[in-house]
């Protein structure tokens, strides 16, 4: 029973929220909906208004504008505290003072959850994080990995219909990062929590989301699925964020695309990536290299073309002449909104 009940919790709609501090417009009118038990994440550069509105959901900031919606009730008014969310910070926030164990039964404490049961949850959530070792150690004793644990499961312990995460892994090393973000992926898919999540890390939020919203100065541009999004991006904005394409513009790009079925059209430019480059005896287009980049399996290659730069991603294994004829094997059009 219980099961049927979280496979339908934690549906968030919002409907055109608005952040103004002053003069700044921090969030500039979101309209979207996150489905039931889905990993949702909200991506862009700095300062686009990401942590706004993920605090706004929270109630953690009041909206200038429009509203929010949990499982059909409207909480835009409502305290934090009376929101059915938990958030994990990037800087963790968790109390000094406090040992791993009480860190995590302060919300049920809040609560007033009776005692016996609040020992019960808090070993349960530090279990499901493997810090349940640690129950009595200080919290300052713990090294940053630890630390995002027990901050994860804090807010784990108060069973949240939605789980809200600011950037919680950018403080972490790459390596351990990459294994956090996976773990959590599973614990979110086991748990069946919907979860909204904030990074300007694009692999990040291609690695983990189930649906991801790409930001720019306090708006959604575009929103998809990873794939889709990656494959079909519909501005010149989203195709560089995502993957850092050639963006393309002119006669430069009229060669390219010669034999394509897609006509250049007004305000539209090319957008081929960097891996879709090849050396081609009969491509259209001829460069020179002027720099290769060493990656490991992978080499990047900056290749003058008239006077455009374009970067061109291959094995590292092979060898670029300094003269080299190009072609895209595949390349989209999108909207020149840079
Ligand atoms: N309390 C505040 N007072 C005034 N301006 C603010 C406040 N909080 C945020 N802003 C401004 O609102 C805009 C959006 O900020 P926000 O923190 O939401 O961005 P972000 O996308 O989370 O960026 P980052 O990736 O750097 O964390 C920025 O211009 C920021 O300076
Ligand atoms: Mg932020």
């Amino acid at each position: 029973m219980s099961e049927s009940v979280s496979q339908t919790a934690g549906a968030v709609s919002l409907h055109a929220v608005a952040k103004r501090f002053g003069d700044v417009r921090a969030v500039n009118g979101v309209t979207l909906s996150v489905e039931p038990g889905s990993f949702f994440t909200l991506l862009g550069p700095s300062g686009c208004g990401k942590s706004t509105l993920l605090r706004m959901i929270a109630g953690l900031e009041e909206p200038s504008g429009g509203t929010i919606h949990i499982d059909g009730e409207d909480v835009t008014g409502l305290s934090a505290q009376r929101r059915p969310t938990a958030m994990v910070f990037q800087s963790y926030a968790l109390f000094p003072t406090m040992t791993v164990e009480e860190n995590v039964a302060y919300g049920l404490r809040v609560r007033r959850v009776p005692s016996a049961d609040r020992k019960r949850r808090v070993q349960e959530a530090l279990d499901r994080v493997g810090m349940a070792h640690l129950l009595d150690r200080n919290v300052t004793a713990l090294s940053g990995g630890q630390q995002q644990r027990v901050a994860l499961a804090r807010a784990l312990v108060v069973e949240p219909a939605v789980m809200l995460f600011d950037e919680p892994l950018s403080n972490l090393d790459v390596a351990l990062r990459e294994q956090t973000r996976s773990e959590l992926r599973d614990l979110q898919r086991g748990l069946g929590t919907t979860s909204i999540y904030v990074t300007h890390d694009q692999q990040e939020a291609m690695a983990i989301s189930d649906v991801m919203a790409v930001m720019r100065d306090g708006k959604i541009v575009q929103l998809g699925a990873p794939d889709a999004l990656y494959h079909e991006p519909e501005t010149a904005y989203v195709a560089s964020f995502l993957g850092g394409s050639n963006i393309i513009q002119g006669s430069l790009a009229a060669r390219f695309a010669a034999d394509s079925a897609d006509k250049s059209v007004a305000g539209r430019v090319l957008s081929v990536r960097p891996d879709d480059l090849r050396p081609d005896p009969e491509g259209a287009v001829t460069g020179r290299v002027i720099s290769r980049q060493f990656l490991g399996h992978q080499a990047e290659w900056e290749v003058a073309v008239d006077d455009e730069i374009l970067r061109l991603r291959m094995p590292s294994t092979i060898t670029l002449e300094t003269e080299t004829r190009l072609s895209a094997t595949r390349m989209r059009w999108v909207l020149n909104d840079l």
